[in-house]
């Protein structure tokens, strides 16, 4: 009985839909809309906002963070009945019960429905490919058996673009808020009149009776949004905004027979007018564009073809590597939620998530070359681009800025570089395109340093630098300088900071003759050392100085970063260890047990097995395998704030389901599939059991769940925008599936229990071929290459 845990959803993998049946979720649970340069987010009550390329400079519409309700302000429409009743078909803001209610979350797209005394209500939310727009179609049915008379309202309340400034700067905003009004169509256009060329609208393609366009007049000033007074007086305003804070909200009277059904389409709507043709005549905005988009969509058909399309685009997409295993489970995460995922993570980086704002950081160098493993299947062109735009920010040292502005793509400098680990990630997104594409062309691309035009290099000589960057930074065991930190960019050996004014990733205190240095970027290095050579030997380069610089870099863990039963994590700025049996607290770390088991260092002396059995004894509980232990239980000047995280939190002591796949990786390497499939199975969304105690999207991989020593074990947090979305698609198709694309061909390489597994079927598209595999799976291990050939190839594997 115990395990009769409250489910909120369940999949429906058929539709490749999740399926949300009861709207008070223990967090909001989202999807996103969009894929080219509108984007969405959307929670399971049409909370959220959109914006256009840039969440921080380009917000169209207004969202609280952290606010009271949570999740409050999207895209609503209010249902109010002739007997004065309001309520909304995704059951918020209003909350008034339903009779039924289903939010499904597709790929690309929301359809929330609410049902209420036998009057129907539902909304499909998309973005369609090519446009800067959401659509809105929403149905109305009347269920019952006497006509029904209501009133609908619809209700966004627009952003006064700039996300950041929109928050604080009221002096100013409370003054410039603009709208125009034609017809049906409500239009922001603050500050157009000055440098910007863009606005928003709202439309309907069907008469109004009404509209409101300031915020105050429809809500009431001392109402929220669960009690708009105009939506409970049964009656629009027509309220224009001038300052303050304009909204669109149109009314419309409704009439259904018994048995009858109403569609009406709204289109909120994004243009960018050319800045030499901004007004009209008379002075108000040029809406030619808004003009084309309404028309573009004001019937029902011309909806539904561009929703065709855009489930068109999601078959191509994910029909790329498609599983057939036996367990539903991994077949759902595969074919569909983590292929999904790792395009979000794509489009948005870790940019607007609801743990995410929008307004802060830009593209991480490190994060993006990571990212790629998951998405380079579905659009390896833009991989392409993604890889050069990345290189482009490189100093001619070999360093790199830390992170990128998307809208710019130039380095950011108030981050800077110095994160020991991020050159290697370079080499190791760009083996993982050419492998994927087979196209070392990429390598004779010219590339500048740090955009500066003239300075191009090949992309080949940018790897180099990268390579020969870490290996020149190197300390006194002959292990990498970690810098600012390396992966966890939470270890700050450098640091040392007193000041809670101080970011801990940009304060280094001391480095001046700092002896702080990583295994786990050792391990890296190994690995991607690895690759480095095989690629160069691929393209006829002369790859012994790197094959030797590995065996250094090997010799180096070997004799200084292994503890007696794992590799130490670090030492410190001083040269003591960190992640060693002889520190108090933080004697093993999951990271080195990964990178240095993924590269296999010292497998022959036994070290891997070692190390993967610590890891499992020492790290592993319910929900996973958490970073460290023990935990950190106070602050440490000399480690930085991953000691600034209560016990089990984050970087100290979370489940990083980042770093898991490692381990998992290090398991498949070492033949382990018992232990690596163990270990899968507790981080993959698709085996959740305890949604409740979860909080976050079961659909989908978040960063961090609480870890043992936290107050509440299994907590979920961080979801959508997380590198791990890609480590996970890349182990499980790669070393657990073992599919394997490599420079001239796939190798097949599963890892998976065979008394689960005996048999299994991956369809997989590869550069221009497609390959139909059953491969059956003794467990006895073993490989097979099959080199790259254009066709149809329909093969069975026996390993
Ligand atoms: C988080 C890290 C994150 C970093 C980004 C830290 O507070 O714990 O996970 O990478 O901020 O700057
Ligand atoms: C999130 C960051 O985006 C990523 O770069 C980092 O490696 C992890 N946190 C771990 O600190």
């Amino acid at each position: 009985m115990n395990n009769l845990k409250k489910l909120y959803g369940h999949f429906d993998d058929a539709a490749r839909e999740y399926v949300i049946t009861d709207p008070a979720t223990p967090w909001p649970w989202i999807n996103y809309l969009g894929c080219e340069d509108f984007f969405s987010l959307i929670s399971n009550t049409a909370g959220g906002y959109c914006f256009c390329r840039d969440a921080k400079f380009r917000r169209i519409l207004r969202y609280r963070y952290n606010g009271v309700p949570m999740d409050d302000g999207g895209r609503y429409f209010y249902i109010r009945e002739a007997d004065g009743s309001v309520w909304n078909p995704g059951w918020k803001p209003c909350k008034t019960p339903l009779d039924a209610y289903e939010c499904r979350h597709g790929m690309g797209y929301t359809r929330i429905s609410g049902e209420r005394r036998g009057l129907r209500a539902e909304v499909l939310f998309f973005v369609p490919p090519g446009r800067r727009c959401e659509i809105h179609k929403l149905t109305l049915s009347n269920r019952g058996d006497a006509p029904r008379d209501f009133k609908l309202f619809s209700f966004v309340e627009w952003c006064l673009w700039n996300a950041a400034t929109d928050m604080e700067n009221f002096q100013r905003n409370l003054s410039t808020g603009e709208v125009e009004i034609e017809g049906g169509t409500l239009y922001h256009k603050t500050e157009y009149r000055e440098r910007r060329n863009h606005y928003a609208f709202y439309g309907v393609n069907a008469p109004i009776d009404g509209f409101d366009t300031d915020r105050e007049a429809f809500i009431g000033a001392y109402n929220g949004f669960d009690a708009p007074q105009n939506v409970l007086a049964g009656q629009a305003t027509d309220s224009v905004a001038h300052g303050w804070s304009p909204v669109a909200s149109h009314c419309i009277s409704v009439h259904l027979e018994p048995g009858q059904s109403r569609t009406l389409v709204f289109v909120l709507g994004y243009v960018e007018n050319d800045p030499e043709h901004k007004f009209a005549p008379d002075g108000s905005i040029d809406k030619t564009q808004a003009h084309a988009l309404l028309e573009a969509f004001d019937s029902e058909e011309k909806v539904d073809a561009a929703f065709a399309a855009l489930k068109q685009c999601w078959d191509d997409l994910l029909g790329r590597f498609q599983v057939e295993s036996g367990c539903p489970e991994l077949d759902r995460m595969v074919d569909i939620w983590n292929q999904y995922q790792c395009m979000v993570t794509f489009n948005m980086s870790r940019s607007a998530s609801f743990f995410e704002s929008g307004i802060g950081r830009g593209m991480g160098f490190r994060d993006s070359n990571q990212d790629l493993l998951g998405f380079v299947h579905q659009i390896p062109e833009r991989a392409r681009q993604r890889i050069l735009d990345i290189a482009a920010t490189q100093f001619p040292d070999g360093g790199c800025y830390h992170q990128y502005q998307p809208l710019t793509k130039r380095g950011n400098n108030g981050i800077g570089g110095g994160f020991g680990d991020d050159p290697l990630w370079l080499i190791f997104g760009t083996a993982a395109y050419i492998k994927e594409t087979g196209d070392f062309g990429i390598l004779d691309e010219p590339v500048p340093f740090d955009n500066v035009p003239g300075s191009e290099v090949s992309l080949l000589e940018h790897l180099r630098i990268s390579f020969a960057h870490v290996q020149e930074r190197r300390g006194p065991h002959g292990l990498p300088l970690i810098g600012r930190a390396d992966w966890n960019d939470c270890l700050n050996l450098n640091c040392f900071s007193d000041n809670p004014d101080d970011s801990f990733q940009t304060t280094e205190n001391k480095n001046g003759g700092s002896k702080a240095e990583s295994l786990m970027i050792a391990g890296l290095f190994v690995y991607v050392g690895k690759e480095y050579a095989a690629l160069l030997d691929r393209i006829g380069q002369d790859a012994a100085a790197v094959r030797q610089a590995v065996s250094d870099m090997e010799c180096a863990i070997r004799e200084h970063g292994w503890d007696g039963e794992w590799f130490l994590r670090a030492y410190d700025y001083y040269g003591g260890k960190v992640g060693s049996h002889e520190n108090a607290e933080g004697q093993i770390f999951i990271e080195s047990q990964g990178w240095c088991t993924m590269a296999r260092v010292g497998a022959e002396q036994g070290l891997c097995d070692k190390a993967l059995d610590s890891a499992k004894r020492l790290l592993d509980s319910e929900h996973g395998l958490v970073l460290n232990q023990p935990a950190y239980s106070r602050y440490y000047i000399e480690y930085g704030e991953i000691s600034s995280y209560p016990e089990g939190y984050k970087e100290n002591a979370g489940i990083f389901c980042h770093n898991n796949p490692w381990v998992i990786i290090g398991e498949a390497l070492a033949g382990r599939a018992d232990d690596a499939w163990a270990h899968y199975c507790k981080i993959s969304p698709a085996f959740i059991q305890d949604q409740e105690l979860h909080k976050v999207e079961p659909y989908v991989y978040c960063q961090m769940v609480a870890g043992k020593d936290a107050f509440r074990p299994g907590e979920g947090k961080n979801s959508w925008l997380t590198g791990t979305a890609a480590w996970n698609w890349h182990t499980v198709t790669e070393f657990l599936l073992g599919v394997r694309p490599e420079y001239d061909g796939l190798r097949i390489e599963p890892c998976l229990p065979a008394d689960r597994f005996p048999e299994y079927r991956v369809h997989r598209r590869f550069r221009d071929a497609e390959y139909d595999l059953t491969i059956r799976n003794s467990g006895r291990g073993g490989s097979r290459f099959i080199p790259y050939a254009p066709g149809r190839h329909v093969l069975t594997v026996e390993l």
